[in-house]
């Protein structure tokens, strides 16, 4: 490992889009198969990985539907969970919020509850194991319904303490942000921060629709590239991107790393992340995303840097807490041999 790949591992980060149900290893898929007595296509953790061949976000999400079916009691929540914070905790993650897509679940009958005691559970321990920080997002569908969502924050008021914010994910193309425009409302009516995915597969135009419904964080949003006036505005209004570089190059989004738009979107002054999306799914979890991007970008160290401080800034935590954050990567800096 080189030293800066090094630097990249240890620096103190937020990983702020990771999906749960995408977080699940291909051999904790099999395990947790054989446990609730399902039979998967694969019967080897190498098949399984081989599977992950994608032509476009479709393709992934198909997979990534077929994989929830495994997830049924509280304890398969609690071990895809603390599977997840062990690892992000050898990523330098000290902060972490999970995307959790209840709706796959609850149309199979499994209870919110069960769900979130599982994670919640999880999260609790990895704070004292790790000393990790993390946070749920409940992520609604954008291919069902607006009314189906509605329904979705109705279910999850009642953990109004513990879900740090509402986000959106699922078929992007044809399923627009202005379609949730009540729903965005209602989420922060309710106190909830916001996210929604825009701009992954779907035109710049979903991106300026996810910025006027008022959202804090934009989920990808690489598109907003094809219209500088886009552009000016999210640096303006300094509204984050979390972006996934590994999740766009598998699906296709992007031809290779090398011409992945995070350098492009830096320079423009955009308040962008890195982070894994799916990390078994497209091969990488967050530092070896930032590991990639250097390479294939040339981004310096201060670059790096930078990341990891607009990752604790784009966070849904205190301004404190940040505070906290950026001088531990002061002192990382500062230290590092
Ligand atoms: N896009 C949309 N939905 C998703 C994604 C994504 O990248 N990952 C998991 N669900
Ligand atoms: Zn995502």
């Amino acid at each position: 490992m080189s030293d800066l790949d090094a630097f990249i591992r240890g620096i103190p980060k937020a990983e702020l889009h990771m999906h749960l149900e995408g977080s699940i290893e291909p051999q904790l898929m099999l395990d947790l198969a054989q446990r609730n007595g399902l039979k998967l296509r694969w019967d080897t953790a190498a098949a399984l990985r081989a599977a992950y061949q994608f032509t476009n976000l479709q393709s992934f999400l198909d997979l990534y539907f077929e994989g929830c079916r495994v997830l049924i009691h509280e304890q398969d929540f609690y071990d895809v969970t603390a599977a997840y914070l062990d690892r992000a905790h050898q990523d330098g993650v000290t902060r972490a919020e999970i995307f959790f897509g209840p709706q796959s679940f609850t149309e199979r009958g499994v209870g919110i509850a069960t769900m979130m005691n599982g994670i919640l559970r999880a999260i609790d321990d990895g704070a004292r194991k790790h000393r990790i920080s993390a946070a749920l997002l409940v992520s609604a569908h954008r291919h069902r319904s607006e009314a189906d969502a509605l329904a979705l924050l109705e279910q999850i008021v009642p953990w109004r303490d513990r879900v740090v914010g509402i986000g959106m994910g699922g078929a992007e193309v044809g399923n627009p942000p202005s379609k949730f425009e009540n729903f965005f409302r209602a989420c922060r009516d309710r106190g909830f921060r916001t996210t929604i995915h825009a701009g992954e597969e779907g035109p710049a135009t979903y991106v300026r629709q996810a910025l006027e419904l008022g959202v804090d964080r934009i989920d990808h949003g690489i598109s907003c590239l094809g219209d500088p006036d886009l552009v000016r505005d999210l640096a303006e209004r300094k509204i984050p991107l979390t972006v996934c570089p590994l999740s766009n190059f598998r699906l296709k989004v992007v031809p290779s790393l090398a011409q992945h738009p995070l350098k492009a979107l830096m320079d423009a002054g955009v308040h962008v992340t890195v982070n894994s999306d799916d990390p078994p799914y497209f091969d990488g979890y967050v530092s070896e995303n930032l590991i990639a991007c250097q390479r294939a970008l040339d981004l310096s160290r201060d670059d790096i840097v930078t990341l990891a401080r607009n990752s604790f800034k784009a966070a849904f935590i205190s301004p404190d807490e940040v505070a906290g954050a950026l001088a531990a990567i002061d002192a990382y800096v500062a230290n590092f041999r």
